[in-house]
């Protein structure tokens, strides 16, 4: 697609994958490459978008065109992701968030201590950004697209957190050892909440990402 099919649109994409420290040199974290999201990215800017994109520790450099704000943690990328999305016409959170975070930060490097058991792991749960925005829209009629990565039932599993999340489209996608992070390629069903179910071959990921701006733009106000 090359049209400017969404110039004047302003989108907010997050790519990545968030990071809960646990010290100063540990953190809980996944492997989200970030590849999608800047697919998204570049994609849109192609499709004569302006694109805030909010990075969580991907190692991409910044595609050109592109407002680019890093963040670390699933905090941090809710607020950055919430200020964008109040001027945003579409929110596409590609980004992995991690859904919990360690209750504790210790401020020095946590230490073992000889003949002693690891103390365990005391975790709280992180805001659900998606939900969030899903819910409170923070600019009317704006549309707001999710990703899940499932790794059985993919279809059923997905119609229910579409459901769940509240958003109008969510991209389901199958993830295993080899499948999706990091790779060149992605294979996905696109679920809006109108019923509309798209599915999408396995392919480069600019193509899913030009199908989820496909599916956005009838959707906008
Ligand atoms: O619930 P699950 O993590 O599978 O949902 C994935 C979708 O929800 C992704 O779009 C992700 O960016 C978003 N998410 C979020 N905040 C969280 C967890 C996930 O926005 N705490």
């Amino acid at each position: 697609v090359t049209a400017p099919d969404l110039a004047g649109r302003h989108v907010v994409i997050s790519a990545g994958g968030t990071r809960e420290p646990l010290d100063p040199v540990r953190y809980l974290g996944n492997r989200s490459s970030g590849k999608q999201g800047y697919a998204l990215a570049r994609t849109a800017v192609a499709r004569g978008a302006r694109v805030t994109l909010i990075e969580a520790n991907t190692q991409l450099p910044d595609p050109a065109g592109v407002d680019v704000i890093h963040v670390d943690t699933a905090v941090r990328l809710r607020e950055a992701v919430l200020k964008a999305a109040a001027e945003a016409d579409a929110v596409v959170m590609a980004a992995a968030v991690a859904d919990f975070r360690p209750a504790e930060y210790a401020s020095g490097k946590i230490k073992k201590k000889d003949g002693q058991e690891p103390a365990p792991l005391a975790l709280v749960r992180n805001p659900d950004i998606l939900a969030e925005l899903s819910a409170d829209r923070p600019r009317a009629g704006q549309v707001i697209v999710g990703f899940a990565a499932e790794t059985d039932d993919v279809l059923a599993n997905g119609r229910r957190k579409l459901r769940h999340k509240g958003c109008d489209l969510l991209v389901v996608n199958e993830v295993g050892e080899d499948k999706t992070f990091g790779s060149e390629e992605n294979e996905a069903v696109v679920l809006a909440a109108d019923g509309e179910e798209t599915p999408v071959p396995y392919g480069p990921k600019e193509a899913l990402a030009d199908t989820v701006w496909s599916l956005v733009l009838p959707r906008l106000l």
